[in-house]
């Protein structure tokens, strides 16, 4: 049973969509044993701690400087020691000693076709007020596994989401989770749980069943 560790910053939509897939079979061979939040107000921890699951605060502002908080981060993440990290909106840059320390075992959900629109500045609703600010036609999300890079690693999966006429931030963010991200997410830890994905080099590649 692959033992996962869930950050959430905000609303926790896609962390919602994770349990949600758990309890109805859509993701097999997996349980979330914690969710971090760096903010105390996240409906996150409301939603994990309605699951029975421990939910943890762990935020810079309560820590003297950036370094003291990627200590703490990063020795609660080894004492918890998850086969998975899952960042499912979670805003908060990891701490390189993290990736170094679980490598090709934290996974994000971005709100765009990585390589596009994304990087610094580009997180949450301001995604999709830049998409709109482009023009593009075409917009959709990505599930990657984390490297050192920002929203750089390994591709897992991504899906395509239509931009329309009239659309506001809002109303593309809507369409990109339900359509996307609440989609993808669950599927591919599913697919880590159950051994179909491994990474090969800078790639995400399916395990043949034979
Ligand atoms: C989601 O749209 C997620 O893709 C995005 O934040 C939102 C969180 O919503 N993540 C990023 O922008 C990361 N770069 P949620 O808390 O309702 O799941």
């Amino acid at each position: 049973m692959l033992r996962a560790v869930i950050c959430v910053s905000g609303g926790g939509t896609n962390l919602q969509a994770v349990l949600d897939a758990i309890d109805n079979g859509r993701i097999t061979n997996a349980e979330i044993i914690a969710v971090i939040s760096n903010n105390a107000g996240a409906k996150a921890l409301d939603r994990a701690e309605k699951h029975g699951i421990q939910g943890i605060l762990m935020s810079p502002k309560n820590y003297g400087d950036r370094d003291a908080f990627n200590r703490a981060f990063t020795e609660k993440m080894c004492e918890l020691n998850p086969d998975l990290i899952v960042l499912a909106g979670f805003l908060v840059k990891i701490p390189e000693e993290m990736v170094a320390r679980f490598s090709n075992r934290i996974i994000n959900i971005h709100p765009a076709l990585i390589p596009s629109f994304c990087g610094v500045g580009y997180y949450g609703l301001k995604v999709h007020e830049k998409v709109l600010e482009r023009g593009v036609k075409v917009t959709g999300a990505t599930v990657h596994f984390v490297n050192e890079g920002m929203d750089e690693g390994p591709i897992i999966a991504q899906k395509a989401v239509e931009v329309q006429e009239g659309d506001t931030p809002e109303v593309l963010q809507k369409r990109v989770m339900e359509q996307a991200e609440w989609i993808l997410l669950p599927a591919a830890i599913d697919d880590i749980a159950n051994g179909r994905i491994k990474v090969a080099g800078d790639k995400v590649v399916r395990v043949s069943s034979t």
